[in-house]
Parts: structure tokens; C-alpha cells; sequence
């Protein structure tokens, strides 16, 4: 994680180390590769991790981090099977404070790709100026090339043409724009898990996602979603003996109709684990509509020695201590904050043509997020105020794409108002009158 700055040389765990640890396939697809060395980064102590993408990734991926680096003796090591410089004994697994800890994953992707790694490490002198770092290449597991090349601390890792000696899995790769997509999505997860860091990806070099690192998860979600969220998203925290956790769930005019806004880091890790979103999914059952799920970040942190993450080679299944507690933990944080949150006005019929209305914003698909599209099935707290009387309240927050304007009602709901049918509705209405006048 982040804050870990020191490391330990890179070594060969003992075998029966090496046997106890959950192996099996690592590298499946494009993103495998895109989270195996964020997580590397992460682990590294990184300030800045920058993606590049060619291909959906089978041509190309470069992740580039400022983290700590790997001396040049090393390089070979770090690319070798149960090496690592994250654990030495299966009792360390158990005060696991880093994300990999398997010495698989480099091995993995050199196996069925070329990869370069080019690192310097941080002790070298004068860390703000370009020194030599050491290079070395690989291709099908095999060493290559060995050079050196002038960077600044940190180190680069590229892979080139993932699954040139492995075509059945290619033939399973879904075109590159379905890989994209996967690791656009993961690299969201890991910017909202980690809003202090800076991330940058670039897919065939145009920027696809962007953070400043500012450290709080609001700013970082409008950047990421382009939408004014902070005053839509209700923070919570909860602690105990065995748990601290914190977080942040959006109000219900946020609530998608997937749960890939759903977003749990245990340590750290973003997780999956069943028992988990069983939990969550319990804490606004019954509070949003059937196929509708809440925007909802939730940090949580353990003693390492109450966390087994050494259950899938993925890493992103995990068994808790004290799962039970926990649990309803997670249950009644999503719950307290989406029974606060105002509901939105049932959706009585506007007069005229349609003027307000809530639907996907432009670009959801692109974006990932949209506001709630009907009204229909939220438990309306009052009567449902009239139309007119809706748009008298209405605060103009923005203007989208120069087509919609998002506005608040006083009670927190949202709004998206078509300026084209709104236009229309005032020629309507100033026809009307017109109409009324010559008649009357
Ligand atoms: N970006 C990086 N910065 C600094 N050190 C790195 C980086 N990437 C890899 N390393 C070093 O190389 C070692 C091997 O990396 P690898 O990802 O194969 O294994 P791991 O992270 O230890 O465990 P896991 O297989 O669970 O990811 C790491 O333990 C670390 O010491
Ligand atoms: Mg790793």
C-alpha cells in the first residue's frame, strides 16, 4: 500500500511457503496484467501510476510509476516464479500490509509476452534527476536484452504482444474494445480506492481517465464522473474493536442499475467477497427499486491477522475474523444513510411535452454513471409535489454537453431539464397565450 516505503530485496520464498499460497491462472485477459502491476506500483509506494494502452492492451501496456524502484541486480529476480520481497514466511501472511505477496505475477506475464522493465531504485543518488536505471527484457520467459537507459526514480513495465505463444486464449479475447472497457472500469476501482494517488490512463493515446491525487474521494469521483457529486454523496464511518470502516453512499437519485458502482477496499484491496455484498445488498433492499443499486465506496480496515486474502490467485476474495460483525456493519451504514436520503417525487405527468424529466445522462456508457431514469418504485416520503411547483424550486447546478441543465430541488433530488424542450414548451406556451388572446 502507499504509505509502506521500505522493501526487502527480492527473494525466493522457501517452498513450502511457496506451496501454501493460492497459484492457478493469473494472467486471463488484458486487465490481469493492467491490475498485477498497478498493484506492484501501489505496493511500490507510488505518488504518480501512469497506463498506456494499444490494442486493448494485446499490443501494448506500459505502467509507469515514481514508487521505489528495483536495483538493477534484482531485475532477473522479480521475474522469476516465488520470488518476492513482500513476504519470507507463511506467518507474514497474516501481517500482510501490501496487495501482492505471491512472487507470480511478473513470472506470469513474461511467460506469454515480451516485457521490459526498466527501474531504478529510490536509494540511488540524487532521486530528483535522471540517472541510469537498469533495463532488462524478456520474451516468453526467456531473457533478451540487458541495457540501461537514464529515468528518474520509479520503475516502467511494458508488455508487448500478451498471448503471442498462447493463440487459444487469444481466440478468446473479446476485441479490444471490450478489453478496453475492463480496464477503464478497473482503473476507476483503484482511483476511488486510492484518492491520493495520481492516475492517468491513456488508451491509444488519448486520455481516458484522470486524477489530481487530492486525497478526497468526492473531488476524485467528479473527476472521474464529470458530475457534481459531492453534495449527492452522504459520508458515513462506523468503528469498533475489530474494524474501522468509512465511506461514502450516494443519495437515491444516484442509484444505477448495476452494481459496478458498488466499490468495497478491505486493507486496501478491492474485494468481492460474497458475505460482503450479501451485506450490502441487505442495507438498501426494500429502500431503492428492484434492479437498482446505490453508488456506494466503503473503506474498510482490519487488523491484517483478522483478513485471508491467500483464498483465490486473483486476490480479490477474502475471508473475515469476524465476518458476522462486520457484515452487519456494512448492512447498517448503507442502510442509515439511504433511509435519510430524500426520495424522489413520484413521477406524476407533466403537462405539455415532457420538460423535466430524469433519464441517463449523455454518454452514460462512456461515463459509467447516470442518474436514476424513473421515479417509479422510490417510496415517496410526502405527497408528490405538483410539476409547476418542482420547477419554481429548481437550482440550476451545470450545463451538460450543451444540451441538458442538472438542477436540485430543495430536497436533494436531481434533475436534468432537455433545453431543447424547454425552449419548445415556451413557444408552446407563448402560442397559447397568443391563441387565447385573438380568441378571447
Ligand atoms: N513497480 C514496482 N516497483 C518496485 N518493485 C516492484 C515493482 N514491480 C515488481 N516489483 C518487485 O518485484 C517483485 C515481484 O513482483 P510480482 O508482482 O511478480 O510479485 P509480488 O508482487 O511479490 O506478488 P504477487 O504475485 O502476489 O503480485 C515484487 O515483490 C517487488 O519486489
Ligand atoms: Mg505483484
Amino acid at each position: 500500500m502507499a504509505e509502506v516505503l521500505t522493501r526487502t530485496p527480492i527473494h525466493l520464498l522457501p517452498q513450502d511457503v511457496a506451496e501454501r499460497i493460492a497459484a492457478g491462472e493469473v494472467i486471463e485477459r488484458p486487465v490481469s496484467v493492467v491490475k498485477e502491476l498497478v498493484e506492484n506500483a501501489l505496493d511500490a509506494g507510488s505518488h504518480e501510476i501512469r497506463v498506456e494502452i494499444r490494442g486493448g492492451g494485446l499490443r501494448l501496456i506500459r505502467v509507469t510509476d515514481d514508487g521505489y524502484g528495483i536495483p538493477e541486480d534484482e531485475l532477473e529476480r522479480a521475474c522469476a516464479r516465488h520470488t518476492t520481497s513482500k513476504i519470507s514466511t507463511l506467518e507474514d501472511l497474516s501481517r500482510l500490509h501490501t496487495l501482492g505477496f505471491r512472487g507470480e505475477a511478473l513470472a506470469s506475464i513474461t511467460a506469454v509476452s515480451e516485457l521490459t522493465l526498466l527501474s531504478r531504485p529510490i536509494e540511488s543518488t540524487n532521486p530528483g534527476e535522471e540517472s541510469a536505471a537498469g533495463l532488462l527484457t524478456l520474451r516468453g520467459g526467456e531473457v533478451t536484452q540487458r541495457s540501461r537507459r537514464a529515468r528518474l526514480h520509479g520503475t516502467t513495465v511494458s508488455v508487448r504482444d500478451l498471448f503471442y505463444n498462447v493463440p487459444a486464449r487469444l481466440k478468446f479475447m473479446r476485441g479490444a474494445r471490450t478489453e478496453t472497457n475492463h480496464i477503464l472500469q478497473l482503473m476507476r476501482r483503484y482511483a476511488v480506492g486510492y484518492p491520493a494517488i495520481r492516475f492517468n490512463l491513456t488508451i491509444e493515446e488519448a486520455v481516458a481517465l484522470q486524477t489530481g491525487g487530492a486525497g478526497n474521494l468526492a473531488t476524485t469521483l467528479a473527476e472521474l464522473y464529470q458530475l457534481p457529486l459531492a453534495e449527492m454523496l452522504h459520508p458515513v464511518s462506523a468503528s469498533s474493536e475489530h474494524y474501522t470502516l468509512h465511506g461514502y453512499v450516494g443519495n437515491r437519485a444516484l442509484a444505477q442499475s448495476s452494481r459496478q458502482h458498488i466499490m468495497l477496499f478491505v486493507n486496501g484491496r478491492w474485494v468481492q467477497a460474497r458475505p460482503l455484498q450479501d451485506a450490502l445488498e441487505a442495507g438498501y433492499r426494500g429502500l431503492l427499486p428492484k434492479g437498482k443499486h446505490p453508488l456506494l465506496v466503503f473503506y474498510l480496515d482490519l487488523p491484517p491477522g483478522d483478513l485471508d486474502v491467500n483464498i483465490h490467485p486473483a486476490k480479490t476474495e477474502v475471508k473475515l475474523l469476524h465476518e458476522a460483525e462486520v457484515a452487519a456493519a456494512l448492512t447498517q451504514a448503507v442502510k442509515s444513510v439511504l433511509e435519510r436520503s430524500p426520495a424522489l417525487p413520484s413521477s406524476s405527468p407533466f403537462p405539455g411535452p415532457e420538460l423535466v424529466y430524469q433519464r441517463r445522462l449523455p454518454g452514460p456508457r462512456r461515463r459509467g454513471l447516470h442518474v436514476a431514469d424513473s421515479a417509479e418504485g422510490y417510496k415517496a416520503e410526502s405527497a408528490p409535489p405538483g410539476a409547476a411547483e418542482i420547477l419554481a424550486t429548481l437550482r440550476p447546478l451545470a450545463q451538460l454537453q450543451q444540451a441538458v441543465i442538472l438542477a436540485e430541488a430543495p430536497d436533494g433530488s436531481l434533475y436534468l431539464v432537455d433545453q431543447h424542450r424547454a425552449h419548445e414548451r415556451v413557444i408552446y406556451e407563448h402560442l397559447a397565450q397568443q391563441t387565447c388572446r385573438g380568441t378571447g
